[in-house]
């Protein structure tokens, strides 16, 4: 495919009258991780949210793989190929293991049985605590293993572009370092990923390229290594 696998153009997203997004342009590649870092309360989430579709932009355009998503309803774009991991997880708590991995094959059933077992299989290898804990009830899962489960079950969509909202949020240092090393194994396996995090410091270090946004605009961009030698960067996201 040639050009960008995303494109955001120049979009403005209100709630009632608030201007939360005032003209972001992104884009993302194939095979790419992308970042866009951020202080709370600049934009992050409204982006994601733009893009899947559970908020219209006002102005500006979105396309994924060359088409236009104004006006496709968010179930439309799941089946496009776009999975988002929202903030918080909510994963069907009241649930198993394997039936939120079952739920996330929603897009899938026309594959069948057996392409949905080896998609499981799949998120078991990348997730082995999960496979160990594939009866138990999602709901009494640790924090790290619910972040993995939500993740797991947007892979069961096969999705082309995988979007992450802050997946190491609330996690202690040791689930952050999990958790990304878990992206940089979906990179490595070919993943195209959009991740929203204000952990800048990790989600710069695996991203190829990151957008900075302050108050509903993008305010620096660059690759992953020249944002995080930015000194503008360093000190307002990494602490000098
Ligand atoms: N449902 C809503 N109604 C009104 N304002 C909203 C709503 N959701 C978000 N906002 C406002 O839009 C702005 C952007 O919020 P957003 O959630 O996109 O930020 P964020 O960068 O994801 O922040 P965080 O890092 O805290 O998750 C904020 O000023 C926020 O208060
Ligand atoms: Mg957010």
């Amino acid at each position: 495919m040639s050009g960008a696998l995303l494109k955001v153009e120049d979009i403005h997203v209100y709630y009632g009258s608030i201007h939360a997004i005032k003209g972001v342009s992104f884009e993302v590649n194939e095979g790419e991780i992308v970042t866009l870092i951020g202080a709370n309360g600049a934009g992050k989430s409204t982006c994601l949210n733009a893009v899947s579709g559970l908020l219209r932009p006002r102005e500006g355009n979105i396309s994924f793989l060359g088409r236009s998503l104004t006006k496709t309803p968010p179930h439309r774009v799941v089946e496009m190929g776009l999975a988002q991991v929202p903030e918080g997880r909510r994963i069907f708590l009241h649930m198993t293991v394997r039936e939120n991995l079952e739920m996330g094959a929603y897009t899938q059933h026309a594959r069948g049985a057996a392409a949905m077992e080896d998609d499981i299989a799949m998120v078991y290898d990348l997730f082995p605590r999960l496979g160990e804990r594939a009866r138990q009830i999602a709901g009494t899962l640790s924090g790290g293993e619910q972040q993995m489960l939500a993740i797991g079950r947007a892979l069961m969509s096969r999705p082309k572009l995988l979007m992450l909202d802050e997946p190491s949020m609330g996690l202690a240092p040791i689930l952050v370092d999990e958790i990304f090393q878990i992206i940089a194994d979906l990179h490595a396996r070919g993943a195209t990923i959009l991740l929203v995090e204000q952990n800048a410091r990790m989600a710069l270090s695996v991203a190829d390229r990151g957008y900075v946004m302050e108050t509903g605009r993008i305010s620096a961009w660059g690759t992953g290594k020249e944002l995080l030698a930015s000194p503008a960067v360093r000190k307002a996201y990494l602490g000098g």
